[in-house]
């Protein structure tokens, strides 16, 4: 099925970002693989051709994977082109250049890292859920907890200073707006301008652990610029942070609060987990695929192929529906029913191969840390407005709530 499809479908539409599964379902069924010409996209929806398409990264690079989702407007193009330095080092990196620089990263990011990052997740989560309760039954959840976790978790891991949390999730922001939204051309001047100084942040970053090594990721990943300053430039690292430093939280925020929503929205699941905290990591699973927080992400074709049957040509951009995939019922039994036991972990939420997710350990640690914490200190938990509208930031991949107020 190609173009002319009378399904209309816009990935930033308020509608659709509250509840996508209708629309999901219409495009698995009318339209799996189709041109839609106003995103200028392939739009694939069926979780057998993007398991495919991530299986196949020579047609299919990754090379698209963090560009500006809509194009930019001459001004902000002059700004990033200025101060931007261009390179690929991870997730939008193919071939041996990303096996290599995902190798040093893998030695930055070892379960050794993990195990010592546990108690900081534990002690930062019991700190955030102590103010959450002094704050009072009506707080919000996701400004109290899903925003700063992740964010002081991954910042600590590759050692940036505390007191720059606040600026960091400031540019991470305007990073969402500036790769995965449709930003004004004001707004995209003044996110082309925060993303060259996020990116000079993470360059200083780099030469401060350079001169004063300490306990981190960054230092690590450093060991392979001194044993060898060409395999890994300095410029090279410092991109490698500043994907981790995004990657490490907006994904995780959103994680957190579809999982508190969903846990808290399905009848008796909340008493099921308060219950028995030994199903927390059968809903950590359940949540990933149900609600994933990673909806969609991009690839483009290196050739003239076809896609589940449908000619694609060379130069195609792909937009993979990960969560039309997760509710496939070709792979998933009944799989609008939210089961916390389904056990079944064939999901895409993390991507698939080459490029899968390097932050998924850390992201289920701190979904799992953050649950048993939250059952045991508040067993009644519930949404204190369940019937006001919830509010999405309107962009391709990232999806959860932007508040999601509570009572105990
Ligand atoms: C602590 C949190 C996280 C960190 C540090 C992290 C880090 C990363 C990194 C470094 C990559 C690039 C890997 C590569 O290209 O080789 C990646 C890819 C990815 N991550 Fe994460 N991530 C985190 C959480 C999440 C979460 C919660 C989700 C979704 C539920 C997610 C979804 C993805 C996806 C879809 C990809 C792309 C996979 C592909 O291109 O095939 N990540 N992540």
């Amino acid at each position: 099925m190609t173009g002319g499809c009378p399904v209309h479908f816009d990935p930033l539409d308020p509608g659709f970002l509250a509840d996508p599964r209708p629309m999901w379902a219409q495009l698995r069924d009318e339209a799996p693989v189709r041109y839609d010409p106003d995103l200028d996209m392939w739009v694939v929806a069926r979780h057998a051709d993007i398991e495919a398409v991530f299986r196949d990264p020579a047609t299919f690079s990754a090379a698209n994977a963090q560009d500006p989702a809509f194009p930019l407007h001459p001004e902000a193009q002059a700004v990033f082109a200025q101060g931007w330095v261009p390179l690929k080092t991870l997730s939008n990196a193919d071939g041996e250049y990303h096996s290599r620089n995902r190798r040093y990263s893998l030695v930055g990011f070892s379960p050794r890292r993990l195990r010592a990052l546990e108690p900081v997740i534990r002690r930062t989560t019991i700190g955030l859920i102590d103010d959450l309760e002094a704050a009072g039954p009506g707080a919000d959840v996701v400004r109290g907890l899903a925003f700063p976790l992740p964010a002081t978790i991954i910042f600590t891991l590759l050692g940036f200073p505390p007191e720059d949390t606040d600026q960091l999730k400031a540019w991470a922001n305007d990073r969402l707006s500036f790769s995965w939204g449709r930003p004004s051309p004001e707004e995209q001047a003044r996110t082309a301008a925060d993303m060259v100084a996020y990116r000079a942040y993470c360059d200083a970053h780099v030469a401060r652990r350079l001169a004063e090594p300490a306990d981190d990721f960054t230092t690590d990943l450093l060991q392979f610029h001194r044993d060898d300053p060409e395999q890994l430039t300095l410029a090279e690292a410092a991109h490698i942070v500043f994907g981790f430093s995004f990657a490490g939280h907006e994904t995780t925020t959103n994680l957190l609060a579809n999982a508190l929503l969903r846990c808290l929205d399905e009848p008796g699941v909340w008493d099921r987990l308060v219950a028995d905290s030994g199903a927390i990591p059968g809903a950590v699973e359940e949540v990933l695929r149900f609600d994933s927080s990673v909806i969609a992400w991009r690839r483009i074709t290196t050739t003239d192929t076809t896609i589940g049957g449908t000619a694609v040509p060379a130069g195609a951009k792909l937009l993979l529906l990960i969560g039309a995939a997760n509710h496939d019922p070709a792979v998933f039994d009944e799989p609008e029913r939210f089961d916390i036991a389904r056990a079944d972990s064939r999901y895409l939420s993390f991507g698939w191969g080459k490029h899968y997710c390097l932050g998924a350990p850390l992201a289920k640690l701190e979904l799992e840390v953050a649950l048993q914490e939250l059952t045991r200190r508040f067993p009644g938990l519930r949404r204190a407005d369940p019937d006001s509208p919830l509010s999405y930031h309107p962009n391709l991949s990232f999806r959860g709530p932007r508040k999601l107020t509570v009572s105990w």
